[in-house]
């Protein structure tokens, strides 16, 4: 059986750490309320790296981890919602920079969801296109679209970025993966765009340029979305919750996953969660968390992962892998 499985990981965070007690110097917010509601201790914060720059030097660790030489690389899938600019993409300049000069390479935009969206994509095209060794990447510059006076928002999101190599086994690997999409709920979670102008207008038409969230609306949306959808992929797999070893969600809010963990009548010990030293990083969320757990050496061969994703669009979406 030709399966494709995760080669290698790597993960990149800028240095500086922005804890609650920083953030409650320039908004009317505290270290009691930030941990209370969401689980956010501290975050990294880019001091100048963008978003192509951190998937690199993720990239860069993937690579050698995997024992791949550069031009082996043939597919770069690269998620993000906060891209250097709108072209050339990130992939392409991931590309360039790392002369990676026999892969297709584009980006995804699926918000919080993109990194489960970019392993689906990924697998579905090296079965289909015979591609065999993909990075799939997750990285965000999301400091770069925050008001930072906007204490709703201003709390929950940071920056980083992790890589994965996915590449043809005869091991099993990625058993499954399930995407699903409710544009019609999209304005719940947006970053606005650039104004509408040209000289054949009477009227420019403005935009509210940075992340703007309905904090309850998209509560309640992420925790139906991540319990079914982690029930529907079990449930397509003939498996229940004891076949997983780990859980590995986006990491938006603790109390989101505290929630879904009583509706799967299961322990909060199965979820994997660090979002108290990271934060929101949006698609690079679930593969920092997943990096950590390979430096830790909490992932061990034959075990069952299931990673979760939610976010902006609506979208959410789920991958089933054999360790
Ligand atoms: N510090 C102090 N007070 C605050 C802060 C803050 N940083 N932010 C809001 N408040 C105040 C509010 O103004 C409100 O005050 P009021 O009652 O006087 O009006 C009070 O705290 C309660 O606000 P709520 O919004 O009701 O707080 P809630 O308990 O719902 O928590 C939160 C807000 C943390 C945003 C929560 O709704 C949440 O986590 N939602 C999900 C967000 C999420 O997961 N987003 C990421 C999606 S992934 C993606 O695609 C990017």
């Amino acid at each position: 059986m030709e399966g494709i499985i995760i080669k290698g990981i790597g993960a990149y965070t800028p240095s500086k750490i922005v804890t609650n007690n920083d953030l409650s110097k320039i908004v009317e917010t505290s270290d009691e309320w930030i941990r209370s509601r969401t689980g956010i201790k501290e975050r990294r914060i880019s001091q100048g790296e963008d978003t192509s720059y951190m998937g690199i030097k993720a990239s860069e660790k993937a690579i050698e981890l995997a024992n791949l030489q550069r031009e082996d690389i043939d597919l770069i899938v690269f998620s993000t919602c906060t891209p250097d600019m709108f072209i050339p993409s990130s992939a392409c300049i991931v590309q360039k920079e790392m002369g990676l000069k026999n892969a297709v390479a584009f980006d995804l935009n699926a918000a919080c969801s993109g990194f489960v969206y970019g392993v689906d994509v990924a697998r579905s095209l090296m079965k289909t296109n015979n591609y065999k060794n993909a990075l799939v990447i997750g990285s965000e510059n999301l400091s770069k679209v925050i008001n930072w006076e906007d204490r709703k928002t201003c709390v929950l999101f940071a920056d980083g970025a992790a890589s994965i190599v996915l590449s043809k086994s005869e091991n099993e690997g990625i058993i499954d993966s399930i995407c699903k999409s409710y544009g019609d709920n999209g304005e719940f979670l947006s970053i606005g765009g650039r104004e509408i102008k040209n000289p054949f207008m009477d009227e420019s038409i403005s935009k509210y340029q940075y992340l703007d969230m309905d904090g309850s609306e998209i509560f309640k949306f992420a925790t139906s979305s991540v319990t079914s959808s982690i029930k529907d992929i079990l449930q397509k797999n003939n498996m229940t919750i004891d076949d997983i070893d780990y859980i590995v969600p986006h990491q938006a809010n603790v109390r989101i996953i505290e929630y879904v963990a009583k509706k799967l009548k299961t322990s909060m010990d199965k979820f994997y969660m660090n979002i108290d030293t990271y934060g929101n990083t949006s698609s690079a969320s679930i593969p920092l968390a997943l990096n950590e757990m390979y430096n830790k050496g909490i992932l061990q061969k034959g075990q069952n992962l299931l990673l979760v994703g939610f976010g902006g669009g609506l979208t959410y979406g789920s991958s089933l892998i054999k360790w």
